[in-house]
């Protein structure tokens, strides 16, 4: 393993991986960064050595993870395809749009490549329990690594999470508890997951970097993916859906990977994308305001159940990336979301859950305020599958007719 030192992002406290630490010992809930020995991991990571690995989930890139893959569940998560979208593009006036699919994931979002690391590193340190906070997805996945690493979950998820999530989680076989949310701007899910850590010794497993950094590794693949599917190239602009910031964070830090590797020259702009319900971080880069001065959003509301965390936790790393790529964050409504839906289905065959669309949404907006170039380059992260959330978007079609196998039955229904 080439991880050279852990680091709070809050206090600087430095650790080694040895210890196994999940949270900074001095409470301030800083993310531990985790630093690789580069000029090590350069020797054998580069362009030529990756096009000859077959998929291997995230540790086709094992030189940069902080788990062993002998602990590894072998789900086979990530190595999505990049897909070009030039029906949806050509509607909106594009030459290169990209979406990468994180819907084909073994449980149908990118919250796979995540937990794939953060439960190798829990069989490696040899717990019995693993715990989260979430609104479905990030569960869903911890569930079925658990099951698959012979570990038990308990999940504590969103009041209103979708059927298809609590199906899911239930056979994978985790115990799960909706918690309802009593105060303004905290999270109930996070609060009952530190609460069983502290007192039942469980390991937390959430998709948020201060508790969990190790999860957060396994989300960088999509950009090592992202640019190698382009052919050793950075796009102008990568659209994220965000709630926590994790995954954004996470992009953010696998190009910072690539950068100091030397297999990228420049970074694409990073633009988180939030629901207007829920739109703590975008309000403070618009603004111009520093990660300390966000202010949770108090009851965050919208379609979009994955990007509903009114505390971003990974914020810091996001607000960095994008400052120093020159991106943006971009706020969208519900409306915009689900016509986000219906176009990507419609236009490209893939279907998304409203957060998992969201991309598509601010893609919209930011062309429409100019800030995103029609001739750029530009990948949209489809980050879940519509198929977990068929009961939200029930009012988006209509039930089929039912007839009779007879041809004058259909032309009651279409003209021909
Ligand atoms: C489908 C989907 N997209 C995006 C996100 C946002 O990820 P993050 O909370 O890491 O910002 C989530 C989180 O639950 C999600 O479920
Ligand atoms: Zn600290």
């Amino acid at each position: 393993m080439f991880v050279e030192k852990m680091a709070c992002s809050r206090c600087g406290e430095v650790y080694s991986v040895g210890e196994n630490p999940l949270m900074c010992r001095r409470g301030d809930l800083g993310r531990l960064d985790i630093f690789y020995d580069y000029d090590s991991v350069g020797k054998s990571f580069d362009r030529e050595v990756l096009s000859k690995r077959p998929p291997d989930g995230v540790w086709r890139f094992w030189e940069l993870m902080p788990a062993s893959k002998e602990h590894a569940a072998h789900l086979m998560e990530g190595g999505t395809p990049l897909i070009r979208a030039d029906r949806l593009g050509g509607r909106l006036g594009m030459r290169s749009l990209f979406l990468k699919d994180e819907t084909r994931n073994p449980t149908s979002s990118f919250k796979d490549r995540a937990m794939a690391v953060g439960v190798a590193k829990a069989v490696e340190m040899g717990v019995s329990a693993t715990v989260t906070a979430s609104s479905g997805n990030a569960a869903a996945s911890l569930a079925a690594y658990s099951a698959s690493s012979g570990l038990d979950c308990y999940a504590f998820v969103s009041e209103d999470i979708a059927r298809g999530k609590v199906a899911q989680l239930s056979l994978y076989g985790a115990r799960l508890f909706r918690v309802r949310q009593v105060a303004e701007g905290r999270d109930p899910t996070v609060e009952m997951m530190l609460e069983t850590m502290k007192r039942l010794g469980w390991y937390p497993c959430p998709s948020f970097g201060p508790f969990n950094p190790y999860q957060l590794e396994g989300l960088k693949t999509i950009a090592y993916e992202v640019v190698e599917q382009m052919g050793w190239r950075s796009p102008d602009f990568i659209l994220i859906p965000t709630g926590s910031g994790c995954l954004a964070a996470g992009v953010w830090k696998g190009l910072r990977d690539l950068y100091t590797l030397g297999l990228i020259a420049d970074y694409p702009g990073i633009v988180p994308v939030q629901p207007e319900g829920n739109q703590a971080l975008v309000r403070a880069l618009r603004d111009g305001r520093s990660f300390k001065e966000v202010v949770p959003e108090r009851w965050p509301h919208s379609i979009a159940s994955g990007l509903l965390d009114p505390y971003p936790w990974d914020g810091d790393a996001v607000m960095e990336g994008v400052r120093t790529s020159k991106g943006a964050g971009v706020a969208v409504s519900d409306e915009e979301i689900l016509e986000a839906v219906r176009a990507l289905a419609s236009y490209e065959g893939v279907f998304a859950e409203p957060s998992g669309a969201a991309g598509v949404a601010g893609l919209r907006r930011l062309l429409d305020e100019g800030y995103i170039d029609r001739s750029d380059m530009v990948v949209v992260l489809v980050t879940g599958s519509g198929l977990k959330e068929v009961d939200k978007l029930a009012g988006q079609y209509q039930d089929p007719p039912l007839i009779n196998p007879d041809i004058s039955e259909l032309s009651k229904h279409i003209k021909f």
